[in-house]
């Protein structure tokens, strides 16, 4: 049965009927379908529409098919259209005719709006909690390396020393934005679409607000027609995840890079490669690899939604139910990969001594400009004169630090023979102490404070309530 058959006289081709039905995916929505509709009785009951027995029976039988979906019984039937429709013909074989008049004032279009919307007021503090892990995990393994000094790189070219603590916390940053991001889309989420009707509003007296509240939304929503065909939420979700997995796919590729025999940083654990079914001295890092290719499919699936809604007419339209198996992925694919990439960061083995033999003299060169600079040479100057430098020691084959000291003399006078000095690493490194450097005080209260915004995360957020 069909929720809308009246003014149809034949059978719906099935053809129309497999394409249109969202029940193979929206079946995910039941628990929340069920939450609306209890809360959508009680406000009908409070408006006067239903008097408190035919309230009560809806309820209590709604909590039978909540204890059902619970249980895992609860069974999608070939004829239901979808999960609104479900729950509808399932409340109707419990308490009977009385079912009906659950939907008086409401359409599938408030209805369904406000379950996505009650569905990521569920997901998102689990994504919430799955990126503060990730967050801990990047902290925790920032503080375990402090010590290790390794080449920083631009254009993937040796650039200047930092630590790798401070390459970690670059992730840092990047997620807590991601966090950020985050909670700003559920700010938007809490708003409650249910007694919109179809698009003009609802004709009962339905208190809108204590309706919101009943649900854990913090407003109601303020127009009909915005809130049956808004998808913005679900947009700024998918954006979200888009630019969560640039993060993620990047961080993936500078370790698969950093792990590879050539580079040899990092070293993957076991648990975290895979063998080659051919060659036997294979071991792949499958997982970062995945961790670097979702990206075409998060970045697909926020651009693919956003082309949907693009020139969409005014009104709900049913273009509007493919944003379910766009948000469901990414959900599911975002939901694997926050403790994925945890593990990996917890489990990753440095090598300290393959990265300090990979710091070579060039990467003091802009050090080499400084020590110019400290002599009166401008800046540009020196960036010339150290240029030369770098030119001679490559042409006789040796490091900057053992050019002969008459041929520094000869690129310039400035050059004295005290320059030596420059060619330590942690003297480089504490040079650059300015706060967001990567002298190891600097990164230190990188840290101290990435814990602060960790432990302030953690303490209770204040509940969801509508504003007086
Ligand atoms: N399954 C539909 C969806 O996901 C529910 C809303 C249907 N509304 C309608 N007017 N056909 O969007």
């Amino acid at each position: 049965m069909t929720l809308w058959g009246g003014c149809f006289e034949g059978e719906t081709d099935d053809r129309v009927r497999q394409f249109g039905d969202s029940i193979r995916f929206d079946h995910r929505l039941a628990a929340v379908d069920v939450r609306g509709s209890i809360a959508y009785a009680e406000a009908l009951r409070d408006a006067g529409v239903l008097v408190a027995e035919e309230a009560a029976q809806i309820v209590a039988g709604l909590e039978g098919i909540a204890d059902e979906i619970a249980a895992g019984t609860f069974a999608v039937d070939a004829v239901d259209e979808d999960i609104h429709s479900a729950v509808e013909r399932r409340l109707t074989e419990r308490i009977g005719a009385t079912a009906g008049m659950l939907h008086t004032g409401r359409s599938r279009n408030d209805q369904v709006a406000t379950d996505l919307r009650l569905y990521l007021m569920d997901v998102i503090p689990r994504l919430r909690a799955g990126l503060a892990d990730l967050k801990r995990a990047v902290v925790e393994a920032s503080a375990q390396h402090l010590g290790v000094v390794m080449p920083g790189y631009t254009h993937l070219r040796p650039a200047q020393p930092m630590l790798f603590s401070h390459w970690l916390m670059s992730h840092f940053w990047k997620l807590e934005r991601d966090e950020e991001r985050l909670c700003d889309v559920e700010r938007r989420v809490a708003v409650c679409p249910l007694g919109s009707g179809a698009l003009a509003g609802t004709t009962y007296p339905i208190d809108r607000d204590a309706l919101a509240a009943r649900l854990g939304f913090s407003a109601a929503s303020e127009n009909s027609l915005d809130a049956v065909e808004d998808r913005d939420f679900v947009a700024e979700l998918l954006t979200w995840a888009a630019l969560l997995q640039v993060h993620l796919s990047s961080l993936a590729e500078t370790l698969i890079l950093w792990s590879s025999a050539e580079v040899g940083f990092v070293r993957l654990p076991e648990a975290y490669a895979t063998g080659s079914s051919l060659m036997p001295q294979k071991r792949n890092p499958d997982a970062l690899e995945l961790l670097r290719g979702k990206a075409g499919r998060l970045i697909g699936r926020a651009a693919g939604f956003l082309c949907t809604l693009k020139g969409l007419p005014s009104g709900y339209n049913k273009d509007l139910q493919e944003d379910k198996e766009a948000l469901f992925d990414t959900v599911d694919t975002v939901a694997l990969e926050l403790p994925l990439a945890a593990a990996l960061i917890r489990t990753l083995e440095v090598d300290a001594a393959r990265m300090a033999d990979a710091c070579d003299d060039e990467l003091l060169a802009t050090d080499l400009a400084d020590y110019l600079v400290a002599r009166g040479v401008p800046f540009r100057r020196s960036h010339f004169l150290v240029g030369q430098a770098v030119l001679r020691a490559r042409d006789r084959g040796v490091p900057l630090r053992s050019l002969p000291p008459e041929e520094y003399a000869a690129i310039d006078p400035h050059f004295g023979s005290d320059l030596v000095a420059v060619f330590d690493l942690g003297r480089s490194l504490a040079a650059r102490s300015a706060r967001g450097g990567t002298a190891t005080p600097a990164v230190e209260a990188q840290i101290d404070e990435a814990r602060r915004k960790l432990a302030a995360a953690q303490r209770p957020r204040r509940p969801a309530s509508l504003a007086p």
